[in-house]
């Protein structure tokens, strides 16, 4: 991924789902063309592979599961994720958390097909556990903020710029997202002042009464 980034994680809302959500990410495709800015989305797996065809920005899963191919009825392979032309994933959103070795097979089985793995962490310390196992991004988001309409970077600051200095003591080749409750361009702006490199975002622009004019400006403030 190209950074700074905005990851918007489509999550499982009606409005970012099916054609609907096609629509969204023809939308997101236009925004990053008109104004150049690195915006990536993140639909559902059950969307994945048409998203991945019908636009030409960078798509995520929401989540592998640290398995080959084979009889895994019901699993999410890396593998598999990475031939429908996704270019990695989240791991560990606090919607979808993993045990820590779950977290660490997940990251080897993305490194090991190519996927670039974006590790969520509730808080620093788990930034930090998140950081020892090598992912290409930590991307912390308190869970208490999520969907809200204070941002991190307002709301706690510090546990941004917390988990981007315990992070690159732990890992320095590793980079710093956060997310929860961004809306603004500049609650982006802080992030990057505070040292992340991006933010992961939903509500703000998936339920917003104009999503094209949300994302413009959350995207200037990279
Ligand atoms: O993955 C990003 C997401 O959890 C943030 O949600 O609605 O606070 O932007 P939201």
């Amino acid at each position: 991924m190209k950074t700074p980034v905005i990851i918007l994680n489509f999550k499982a809302y009606r409005e970012s789902s099916a054609e609907r959500g096609l629509a969204l990410a023809r939308m997101c495709e236009e925004v990053a063309q008109e104004i150049g800015k690195s915006i990536v989305i993140a639909p559902q797996q059950i969307d994945l592979s048409l998203m991945a065809k019908e636009v030409d920005i960078p798509v995520l899963a929401q989540h592998v599961d640290p398995i080959g191919e084979g009889s895994f009825t019901g699993h999410i392979s890396p593998a598999g994720v990475k031939e429908t032309g996704a270019i990695g994933t989240l791991i560990n959103h606090s919607e979808r958390q993993l045990s820590h070795d779950l977290i660490r097979l997940t990251v080897e089985k993305c490194k090991e097909v190519g996927l670039e793995s974006v590790v969520c962490a509730n808080d620093i310390e788990m930034g930090k556990v998140a950081a020892s196992f090598g992912p290409d991004y930590v991307a912390v988001e308190p869970p208490e903020l999520i969907g809200g309409d204070i941002s991190v970077t307002s709301a706690d600051p510090d546990i941004v710029s917390g988990t981007v200095e315990k992070v690159k003591e732990v890992n320095p080749n590793v980079t710093v997202l956060c997310g929860a409750g961004v809306k603004s361009g500049e609650d982006v702006r802080k992030a990057v002042e505070l040292g992340t490199e991006g933010v992961l975002l939903a509500s703000g622009v998936i339920k917003s009464p104009d999503p094209k004019a949300a994302l413009l400006d959350l995207a200037l403030g990279l």
